[in-house]
């Protein structure tokens, strides 16, 4: 019984992946199609169905999705697990508990306590990060315009202090690597770095393109040219969309949100042990100064309640990565297919392809004709605010401007977590084609099609 429902499930997912991924020879407009389109297809339809049951049960583990919103802004924030809640309330109202969620919040990414630091953001993180190093003047520090600015201002303020040399790492952009997809992108396996870096800072995933950097290779790559270059990755991006190792990606130091994270708003700075110990303590004089916390953690003592919640994440998520993958790629292939078959009225910026191992399901774009903020209210209004999508450039507005050619307009994003449903992304493509006027114009897939 449970065999042949699988088998239903699977065939109707290729009837109505073969309706939204349209092939060439039959004539639909398809504009980003090709072999690619065809492999992606048949690894969707091989994929292990995310049952209803699971998705049933994720998202009865997030309150705020029994309302009736639909949110498709996690990269700005994620819900909230009920349970984090829970631990935060029982940390504020019981005594003496022993608060686990530190050791926790390490095992998460493969350090130990003494290698992290909590603060109040991953901003925040950085900028005291940035005072407890030095460098000597000439030295270069190479930085991204792909990056969000909380992993470019810090450093150079920390290069106007100390006489440092600024370089940037512009990315390419393929003429047309796919028409109607702007896809800018950085050559990992060849670092512009010199004799004289120091430093190299970058996104592990944009918050805009959604695209994954491959810091594994990179790290591996930069200890062979100059070991003496520190990397410095905003994870802010990537942290709720894959399982992170930071001694498997041989970053110096890794930064990210939890509450971007279905957790509590505190963020979380790794430093390896290498890294740490080229950092200035900014501690009291009569304090240790040994961990990272002793060093740039301001004797803070991170809120306590929200380092006790971050136990709750851990434990959802550690038992689920392989899911939230499988659904993240599941809901991404289909929103890129349907824009993409919207007959070159959307430009997609970043990669147009959903495979889940060169993107997460952060997906930015343009209508043609609209600016993003009259597109993302146009969709307020026809959904009457149920649709939660957003539009701008997101504190990354080098990339958006410099890299995309984009004004303060930005992009229209919609950005998607693994409780997110095919369900879900069909009301919002229903309410794009009332908006821009398409329905029934044969455009995208039928209302019959998503039956799945
Ligand atoms: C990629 C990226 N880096 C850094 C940040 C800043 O994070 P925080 O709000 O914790 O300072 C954000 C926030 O949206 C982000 O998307």
């Amino acid at each position: 019984m449970q065999l042949s429902v699988s088998i239903l499930v699977v065939s109707v997912l290729g009837l109505f992946l073969s309706c939204v991924f349209p092939s060439a020879d039959r004539g639909v407009p398809w504009t980003l199609g090709g072999p690619q389109t065809e492999s992606l297809k048949t690894s969707l339809i091989q994929m292990p169905p995310f049952t209803p049951e699971d998705i049933d049960g994720v998202r009865a583990s997030f309150p705020a999705l029994s309302g009736d919103y639909i949110f498709f802004n996690t990269a700005a924030g994620s819900q909230v697990l009920g349970s984090v809640a829970d631990r935060v309330r029982d940390y504020l109202i019981t005594p003496n508990l022993v608060n686990d969620g530190y050791k926790a919040a390490a095992d998460f990414i493969n350090a130990s306590p003494d290698e992290i630091v909590f603060g109040s953001s991953a901003t925040q993180l950085l900028y005291n990060l940035s005072h407890a190093l030095s460098f000597s003047p000439e030295d270069e520090i190479l930085l991204c315009p792909l990056d969000h600015e909380s992993n470019i201002a810090p450093w150079l303020a920390l290069a106007a202090r100390q006489n440092l040399k600024v370089r940037w790492w512009h990315p390419q952009l393929p003429p047309e690597d796919q028409p109607g997809c702007v896809n800018p992108k950085l050559d990992l396996t060849n670092p512009p770095i010199s004799p004289k870096t120091r430093l190299i800072c970058l996104t592990h995933t944009t918050n805009i393109l959604g695209t994954i950097h491959d810091i594994k290779s990179l790290s591996a790559k930069i200890r062979l040219l100059n070991p003496q270059t520190l990397l410095c990755v905003d994870g802010v991006a990537h942290a709720p969309h894959r399982r992170i190792d930071v001694k498997d990606l041989g970053v110096d130091f890794y930064v990210f949100s939890w509450y971007k994270l279905f957790g509590p708003r505190i963020s979380q700075l790794y430093a390896s042990p290498c890294a740490r110990a080229q950092l200035q303590s900014m501690g009291h004089f009569f304090n240790p100064a040994e961990s990272l916390d002793d060093k740039i953690g301001l004797a803070g003592g991170w809120c306590q309640e929200l380092i006790y919640g971050i136990l709750a994440v851990v434990k959802y998520l550690t038992p689920r990565w392989e899911g939230v993958v499988d659904q993240e790629e599941r809901l991404q292939s289909v929103l890129l297919g349907l824009l993409a078959g919207l007959d070159g009225k959307i430009t997609i910026y970043g990669e147009w392809c959903g495979d889940a191992k060169v993107r997460v399901p952060t997906v930015s774009f343009r209508v043609r004709g609209w600016k993003s903020k009259d597109f993302v209210e146009a969709i307020e209004r026809e959904t009457n605010g149920r649709v939660k999508v957003s539009w701008g450039t997101y504190y990354s507005v080098r990339l958006a401007k410099e890299v995309l050619g984009l004004g303060d307009d930005g992009v229209v994003r919609v950005s998607l977590a693994h409780y997110n449903t095919v369900e879900e992304i069909r009301l919002f493509y229903t309410a794009l084609l009332k908006v821009l006027g398409l329905e029934g114009s044969g455009n995208g897939a039928r209302e019959s099609d998503w039956k799945i």
